[in-house]
C-alpha cells in the first residue's frame, strides 16, 4: 500500500517559487496498476520523482508500506531505489553501448546479484515481454522504439521491485507499439504482483488502469479520480 499524504513540492527558480505539486494526497493498494493523467505541465513528473525518492517533499509524507521515504537517510534512500523501485521512461533511457541483455542485467549487479544469475533472469525477462534471443544481444539503437521499451520494462523489473513509476511509457510510440507496450505493462506486473503507477496522456492507456488519479496545476483534479 502506498499513501501520499498532503505532499506540495515547491521549486525556487530565478528568486521566485513554483509549487509543482501541491498538496495532494491519495492511495494506492498493493499490486494494483494507476494512471496519473494531466496536462503538460500539471506536476506529473514532480509527482513521480518524490515517489521514486529521486527528490524530497517540501511537505507531506509518502508511505510505502508504513515507511516514510521522505524521512529516510541518503544510504537507505539509495537502498530503496535500487531494490524496491523500478523506472521506466518515455525515452526508455537504455544504454547505448551495452546489449538488451546487458542493459537488464545492470540493476541486478548494483543490487549484488551473481553474475551466472543475473544472466539467466534477464534472458527470461526479456523472454517474457517478447524479445527473442537474437534480439537480446543488440544494442538499443538497433532495435525498434517499442523494442527499447519493452527492455526498460524487463530492467525496471530485474530486482523483483514492489513499485514500478513509469512517466509517459508510451509517449513516442505510435499506436500499434503502443497498445503492444501497455498490454505487456499491464499482463506482466499483473502476474507478478507489483504495484505501478504511470503517467499518460493518453486516455486509452488511463481507462485502462485499475485507478485514475488526474492533476491539474499540482492538485488532484477531481473530474478525472476514479
Ligand atoms: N527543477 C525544477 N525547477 C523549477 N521548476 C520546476 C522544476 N521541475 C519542474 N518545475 C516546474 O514545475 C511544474 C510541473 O512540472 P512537471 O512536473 O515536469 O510537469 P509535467 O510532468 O506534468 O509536465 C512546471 O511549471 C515546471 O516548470
Ligand atoms: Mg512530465
Amino acid at each position: 500500500m502506498l499513501q501520499v499524504a498532503n505532499v506540495t513540492k515547491k521549486f525556487n527558480s530565478a528568486g521566485s517559487d513554483v509549487t509543482a505539486v501541491s498538496d495532494i494526497s491519495f492511495s494506492v493498494e498493493t499490486g494494483d496498476f494507476a494512471s496519473i493523467i494531466g496536462k503538460s505541465g500539471s506536476g506529473k513528473s514532480t509527482l513521480l520523482s518524490l515517489l521514486g525518492g529521486l527528490d524530497q517533499p517540501s511537505n507531506g509524507s509518502i508511505e510505502i508500506d508504513g515507511k516514510d521515504i521522505a524521512r529516510l537517510g541518503d544510504h537507505a534512500l539509495i537502498d530503496y531505489r535500487c531494490k524496491r523501485i523500478g523506472f521506466v521512461f518515455q525515452n526508455y533511457n537504455l544504454i547505448p553501448n551495452l546489449s538488451a541483455l546487458e542493459n537488464v542485467m545492470l540493476p541486478m549487479e548494483f543490487a549484488g546479484t551473481s553474475k551466472r544469475s543475473r544472466r539467466v533472469r534477464a534472458s527470461e525477462l526479456l523472454n517474457q515481454v517478447g524479445i527473442t534471443d537474437e534480439k537480446q544481444s543488440r544494442k538499443p539503437g538497433r532495435l525498434s522504439g517499442g523494442e527499447q521499451q519493452r527492455v526498460s520494462i524487463a530492467r525496471a523489473l530485474a530486482n523483483n521491485p514492489s513499485l514500478i513509476l513509469a512517466d509517459e511509457p508510451t509517449g513516442n510510440l505510435d499506436t500499434h507499439a503502443s497498445a503492444n507496450v501497455r498490454q505487456i505493462l499491464h499482463d506482466l506486473t499483473r502476474q507478478l504482483g507489483t504495484t505501478v503507477i504511470a503517467v499518460t496522456h493518453d486516455v486509452t492507456f488511463a481507462n485502462a488502469a485499475d485507478r485514475r488519479i488526474g492533476i491539474v496545476d499540482g492538485q488532484i483534479d477531481p473530474e478525472w479520480q476514479m
